[in-house]
């Protein structure tokens, strides 16, 4: 299929800008972004996209596109970063400013050409750069200034190379889309072959032939990106392949492991083991209040744990299946983007285990390109559950990241029953699907409220609800107050233990979505 070539640099939306073009209906993907374009994509290649960077192109070691991806003569659109590579190359200069221009900045449109059609003059971008084109690079013009006169878009007269200043790719930029699409549509001439169905066989093919006759180990988290590699696998495997061990910590949700097995028998599933080890968990967390060092125990008893029943069950020379998702890998440090920040240690990025099998090429991660409104599609189409599939997100510590500080059963218990309480009342209200990810976190404080007739000293618990498209950044969810008020009195009724409820207004950024 027609293909176009993100080249990363280091940007941490590499995989945001082959997403919007594969929204497209073309296919794209994530290169490194100082090698040679590996020759079995090139006949199918329509055109390059060079991404921004965390990098200037002044710095010593900013990382180059390979002198072979000019010679190819595709054409190229280089997006910030990108296009002061693309200008210092045909020997332009570029600027550093002494301040990062940050935000929006509306464009003006000097010249139309292809990767402009249908923009409107004056649209808002949205700019993230310290460094801008300064004498343009020959043979190239300005088509269009942001407002404060630096070159927002740039384009070779002779070839189809553009530079843009602004990120497209991000969500707020006007027209940003468009001018993706015109890119790889018009000026590239890419097929607009892709489609979801596609990754189902494809994805299947890559199993099938990674596994063989092999046995093939998947964790259920219970949560949708393992439930979906669940359903591909089992799509892709006769079910005897397939074996899926669910381990319950003591950390999830209510009644979150008789629902799991439910839906797992449902997809077909053989080979299935609970484990019921919040016996080991829970003492293991005891006296533990660091954030990363929760996420570690837990990761680590996940492990022996894990070890434990595969040896129980002789599959020790399984493959690994996991429902990596392409966020989990950047906010681990370990995306093609390798120069991403580290941003949280996830349990299921990180283990010695899962490195060790990584390094011996024996994991399959068939949904680590994808974000997660992409899995859920993938879901459906393999018929997961609808309430499956739209389930909010649920890290892999379960719990443990949600209950502050020190981790103990009758925290859990408290949680439990808050968060089923909210998590109801989202769904009878109607507005489980409108919000993105919705929980509760119980905080280490007490505070003192009023119980019956004599004052209690009770924990404060925080709800937190927001709205996003790939848990990446985060709006919060303007609740009516009603909702609210409604919903906090409902909880303090129903669990004695709390006593105050409070809600997290915090956007992500600046913020994160869970609180540890
Ligand atoms: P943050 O809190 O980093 O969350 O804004 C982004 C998304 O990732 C989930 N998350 C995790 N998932 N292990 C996981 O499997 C983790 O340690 C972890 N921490 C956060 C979070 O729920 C949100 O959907």
């Amino acid at each position: 299929v027609d293909c176009i070539a993100v080249l990363d640099f280091g940007s941490q939306t590499c995989q945001l800008i082959s997403r919007r073009i594969r929204e497209q209906g073309v296919y794209s993907l994530v290169l490194p972004g100082d090698e040679e374009i590996p020759s079995h994509l090139v006949p199918g290649l329509k055109g390059i996209i060079f991404s921004g960077s965390p990098f200037s192109v002044s710095e010593a070691g900013s990382p180059e596109p390979h002198d072979s991806v000019y010679a190819h003569g595709l054409p190229i659109l280089g997006i910030c970063y990108g296009m002061h590579r693309i200008s210092k190359h045909f020997g332009g200069t570029v600027r550093t400013a002494e301040r990062r221009e940050y935000g929006r900045s509306r464009i003006r449109i000097k010249q139309t050409a292809p990767l402009l059609s249908g923009v409107e003059d004056g649209f808002l971008s949205w700019m993230s750069h310290g460094d801008s084109v300064e004498e343009m690079p020959a043979g190239f013009s300005c088509i269009a200034e942001s407002e404060h006169g630096i070159p927002a878009v740039i384009r070779n007269r002779e070839r189809d190379i553009y530079g843009i200043q602004f990120h497209p790719e991000v969500s707020h930029c006007e027209y940003g889309l468009h001018m993706l699409r015109n890119f790889a549509v018009d000026v590239c001439a890419a097929g607009q072959q892709w489609k979801m169905e596609t990754y189902i066989e494809d994805a299947s093919a890559d199993i099938r032939k990674t596994a063989g006759k092999e046995a093939v180990l998947l964790l259920i988290s219970g949560g949708v990106d393992s439930t979906v590699v669940a359903a591909l696998l089992l799509h892709a495997l006769p079910p005897e392949q397939v074996h899926l061990l669910y381990i319950d910590t003591g950390l999830m949700r209510r009644n979150e492991t008789e629902e799991v097995t439910a839906t797992l028998k449902r997809l077909g599933a053989k080979q299935l083991y609970i484990a019921d080890a919040a016996s080991r968990f829970l003492p293991a967390l005891s006296g533990i209040s660091d954030p990363e060092e929760k996420r570690r125990i837990i990761g680590d008893m996940f492990i022996t744990v894990q070890e434990e029943e595969i040896r129980k069950r002789n599959i020790g020379d399984a493959l690994l299946a996991q429902g990596t998702l392409y966020t989990d890998m950047i906010e681990s440090g370990r995306g093609i983007g390798t120069r991403a920040d580290v941003i949280k240690s996830h349990h299921n990025v990180r283990s010695p285990l899962v490195e060790e099998k990584r390094k011996k090429g024996r994991i399959i991660e068939p949904l680590s390109l994808l974000y997660k409104d992409e899995v859920r599609e993938l879901g459906r189409l393999l018929g997961v559950h609808d309430s499956v599939v739209s389930r909010h997100p649920f890290p892999g510590p379960g719990l443990g990241v949600r209950i502050l500080g020190e981790v103990t059963e009758e925290k859990c218990t408290v949680l439990q029953q808050a968060d089923d309480i909210f998590i109801r009342e989202l769904r009878t209200r109607r507005l489980y699907d409108e919000i993105w990810q919705a929980f509760c976190v119980l905080l280490p404080v007490r505070s003192v409220g009023v119980v019956g007739d004599s004052r209690g000293y009770t924990y404060v618990l925080a709800l937190r609800a927001v709205l996003s498209s790939d848990g990446m950044t985060a709006d919060v969810y303007p609740f009516l107050m009603n909702d609210l008020l409604e919903i906090s009195s409902k909880i303090t009724n129903r669990v004695a233990q709390i006593g105050r409820v409070v809600y997290d207004i915090t956007s992500k950024p600046p913020g994160t979505i869970e609180w540890e």
